[in-house]
């Protein structure tokens, strides 16, 4: 590759930018595994990793209505808390089968090319030397076009589309990756799977480059599933995409377009909130613990981000206070001191505990979300204590993977809502 300019990190792009449109590829239906990659949370670095994330994410859209520009172009933080999905892709001719972190969070797709020496994270790299169907996508190309004013510039005349993403939350120089647009046949799906489907002529990101990028599971690099232009539901023109996180087994399905149905009774559906950049957010209105149902504080803010990337949900005040104060005065079990920001933590002893616990429900505009005992409260030690896995927020509520396990979500990117249902992942 030739030298590259080292644009500055904290990149921005304009939210008014046209947005891409693939009107050619018509519309189809896609099945892709994701996997998940730890079986526990390793809730030390888990706490930690999270608050960054969320921290970034409330950084960019800050910085976003301050200057009437969104910088979420630029991916978060990974979470890198060993509580990611993976999902499970190939590409090339023939498939080189990897896997890559799905980040609702992020729209840029890069996956780790060639060489890539001390490239993070781990996992193995793709070659384009060994496949029939790479090409590099000039900058003309749409895709290019699209990042340039974010993290591209050209190289080699305008033959090649050369990309930086940082991570950090201040221009940290040793969290980015960085390299060249590619076109590839990418195979959604893993052999095993029924519906594994290629589709030709995707653009992404070919890192050369990385560093600080840590992400569990022999990740080779990131899918971005996020709304804006350069995300993989773009790319491929679907409209729509859903995925049922399972929190019980370490398989979880990710489906595209027709393939993307929330069929039956329950399903609740809520708009998507405007000016929120790449991130799916939706209004939270109230929240239910047990027999108290908080106040809210109306339609203010960005709403609440449901984020693949995040391991723990956090809510803003006065959710937060009174949400937790609902649970502390709810659940008998005795209280013990806080443990990792969790600020809601009881003594539990033997089987059968998790019935003493306030049931609890995320009132959307227009839609309830029921949430599992399990989505809400767990086991953080071995010495039995219990949490509740929320966290305060200063400034943004996110609903994370955590949270969302055991419903199947339905993000319409076309219509602007977001749907979903209680299911068994496994079944779907
Ligand atoms: C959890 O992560 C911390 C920090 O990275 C590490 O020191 C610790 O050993 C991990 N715990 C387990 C049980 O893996
Ligand atoms: C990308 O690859 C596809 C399929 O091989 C091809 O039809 C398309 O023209 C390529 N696009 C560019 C910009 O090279
Ligand atoms: C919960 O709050 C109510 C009203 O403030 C109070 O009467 C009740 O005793 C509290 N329950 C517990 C278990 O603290």
């Amino acid at each position: 590759m030739a030298a590259m300019l080292f644009l500055i990190l904290a990149l921005m792009i304009s939210f008014l930018a046209t947005p891409v449109v693939y009107s050619d590829r018509p519309a189809a239906g896609f099945r892709a595994t994701m996997i998940r990659t730890e079986k526990a949370i390793n809730f030390t670095q888990a706490a930690r990793r999270s608050h960054e994330r969320m921290s970034m994410l409330a950084a960019r859209l800050d910085a976003a209505s301050g200057s009437g520009r969104v910088t979420t172009q630029a991916p978060l933080q990974v979470d890198g808390a060993g509580y990611e999905y993976n999902m499970v892709l190939s590409i090339g001719t023939p498939p080189q089968k990897l896997l890559a972190m799905a980040d609702t969070g992020s729209d840029l797709s890069w996956i780790k090319c060639g060489a890539c020496s001390n490239c993070t994270p781990e996992g193995p790299s793709y070659y384009p030397g060994m496949s029939t169907s790479f090409s590099v996508l000039p900058c003309s190309d749409r895709l290019c076009r699209a990042l340039m004013s974010a993290a591209a510039t050209c190289g080699f005349g305008g033959a090649e589309c050369e990309y930086i993403y940082g991570y950090g939350l201040e221009a940290d120089p040793h969290v980015y990756t960085r390299g060249f647009l590619a076109n590839e046949t990418f195979t959604l799906g893993d052999d095993r799977v029924l519906g594994g489907q290629a589709v030709p002529g995707v653009g992404f990101g070919c890192t050369t480059v990385s560093e600080g990028i840590y992400i569990y599971g022999a990740s080779s690099g990131i899918v971005g599933l996020g709304r804006g232009p350069l995300s993989l539901v773009s790319h491929l023109n679907v409209g729509a995409f859903s995925y049922c996180l399972s929190g019980g087994s370490m398989t979880s399905p990710l489906l595209f377009g027709s393939l993307a149905v929330l069929a039956g009774a329950g399903v609740h559906s809520t708009p998507l909130l405007a000016g929120t950049g790449t991130y799916y957010s939706v209004s939270l209105e109230r929240i239910s613990v047990g027999d108290v149902t908080t106040i809210g504080p109306g339609r203010s803010g960005y709403g609440m981000v449901l984020d693949s990337g995040t391991t723990f949900t956090y809510l803003v005040e006065p959710f937060y206070m009174l949400a937790r104060a609902a649970v502390l005065n709810q659940t008998t079990l005795a209280r013990v001191p806080d443990r990792y920001g969790f600020e809601a933590c009881f003594q539990a002893s033997g089987g059968g505990v998790w019935d003493v616990f306030p049931a609890m429900v995320l009132h959307f505009d227009g839609a309830d979300m029921a949430l599992p005992t399990s989505s809400c409260f767990g086991q953080i030690d071995d010495d039995g204590v219990i949490c509740w896995m929320v966290q305060r927020s200063p400034s943004l509520s996110i609903i994370s993977n955590v949270m969302q396990r055991d419903y199947h979500i339905r993000y319409d990117v076309d219509e602007g809502v977001v749907s979903f249902q209680a299911a068994r992942c496994d079944n779907l």
